[in-house]
């Protein structure tokens, strides 16, 4: 299951991963927004990152202007690996490398085609574990507060 959300921003890009979802079906939900009118990034990104976080859904894809605020917004709550991608490679490297867990692009960055590429690409690569491993044990040390 997939959690998605975007503000104005990043809407029709949302929309058009939410096709792509649907064709290949996907489960997911849509947190929202359903238009361009204006709205808080900050909102769609902290309910999806919570939905992930409690292990509702595996992974999160959310989408606002640049893709950098939904990003920091997300990356607040404990347990998110949200990873803003532009490119195919990092969309592959988030997975195998860093494990994210949730997709941030931006719809004033790439366009539909690219979000949706992005988006396959990212749902369907495994993080490759081993060394990598111990560096997200790092990452969550810092979030419980320890010094590395
Ligand atoms: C909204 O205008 C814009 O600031 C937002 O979509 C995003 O790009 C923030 O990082």
């Amino acid at each position: 299951m997939i959690a998605l959300g975007a503000d104005h921003g990043g809407y029709e890009i949302k929309e058009a991963v939410k096709k792509y979802l649907e064709d290949n079906n996907i489960e997911y939900k849509d947190f929202g927004t359903n238009s361009t009118e204006s709205v808080d990034y900050p909102r769609f990104g902290f309910a999806v990152a919570k939905a992930v976080a409690n292990k509702e859904y595996k992974f999160g894809i959310l989408c606002c202007g640049t893709g950098i605020g939904i990003s920091i917004a997300a990356n607040k709550v404990k347990g998110i690996r949200a990873a803003v991608c532009t490119n195919e490679f990092c969309a592959e490297m988030t997975r195998r490398h860093n494990d994210a867990n949730i997709l941030c692009m931006g719809g004033r960055v790439i366009n539909s085609e690219t979000a949706v590429k992005l988006a396959d690409i990212f749902l369907n690569t495994s993080f490759e574990g081993d060394r990598h491993s111990k560096r997200l044990s790092l990452i969550e040390d810092i979030e419980n507060g320890k010094e590395i």
